[in-house]
């Protein structure tokens, strides 16, 4: 079965109230076109998520981060059970905002085994601040990835989805946008990186998509040039008339 084509809008810390999110929600249903080969979901704020599952059941919404811990005490921490209650299909681990507040790789391990455990796809993010001529960066992201899924059943793999977000392309302050060569790149890396934990035929079950700077114009060329089967989106997420453009942009070249 050939995989349908992923966009996870990321939502970040935003909008400001309820009474917007769900605006923002209704406006993104009404522009943005459905087709049978992309799957569309949103990664919002978990207080959002109960009220928007429940005025849009059959959309999937994503939680942006999760705790490492079991539920307990651990004061602030949104556990993956508590995540799937609240009605999210998926979780985003390791974002380059959630590494900057002290996220590491150990913990983006828990994190990936408790969203599992609770039935929650893990989205994995990964990628380098800069990029250096020694390719050091190779590494750097080879790192975020095994220490990651150490231990992980090969059987799981199927769920996980890893994007890779090169940190110095994301956001308004972005150095400059990546290219699709720069994507595929890393894409054949991930991969290869992958196939030497595990085995071949298991890497090639992981879903490797791309963030950092997508716009309506440049998303199609990192699907169709950058060796990725999806695009995560942030900024444009929350302006439906682009995010819907982007959208179509793919679905004219089904
Ligand atoms: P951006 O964010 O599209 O606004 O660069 C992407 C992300 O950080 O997920």
């Amino acid at each position: 079965m050939e995989l349908r084509t992923l966009i996870v809008g990321n939502w970040k810390s935003n909008p400001r109230t309820e009474k917007e999110a769900v605006a923002l929600y209704s406006e993104l249903s009404k522009e943005v076109p459905k087709h049978k080969s992309i799957e569309t979901i949103y990664a919002v704020p978990f207080v959002f998520l109960p009220i928007l599952k429940k005025k849009f059941p059959k959309t999937l919404f994503v939680a942006q981060d999760v705790s490492a811990f079991d539920g307990g005490a651990h004061t602030g921490e949104i556990a993956a059970t508590q995540l799937a209650s609240a009605g999210a299909v998926s979780v985003i681990i390791g974002h380059s905002e959630t590494r900057a507040s002290g996220v590491t790789n150990t913990d983006t391990r828990e994190k990936i085994q408790r969203a599992i455990k609770a039935g929650l796809s893990p989205i994995l993010c990964v990628g380098e601040t800069v990029r250096d001529e020694g390719h050091e960066y190779l590494r750097f992201v080879a790192n975020q990835i095994t220490e990651a899924l150490l231990g992980m059943p090969k059987a799981k793999l199927a769920s996980l989805t890893i994007a890779y977000e090169p940190v110095w392309a994301i956001g308004k302050d972005a150095a400059r946008v990546a290219t699709p060569e720069e994507s595929l790149e890393m894409s054949i890396f991930i991969r290869r990186t992958l196939a030497d934990m595990f085995d071949k035929k298991s890497a090639e079950s992981v879903r490797i998509i791309y963030g950092g700077s997508v716009d309506e114009k440049n998303g199609i060329s990192f699907l169709k040039h950058g060796g990725v089967s999806g695009l995560l989106p942030g900024r444009l997420s929350l302006s439906p008339k682009k995010f819907a453009a982007l959208i179509r942009s793919i679905i004219g070249t089904l």
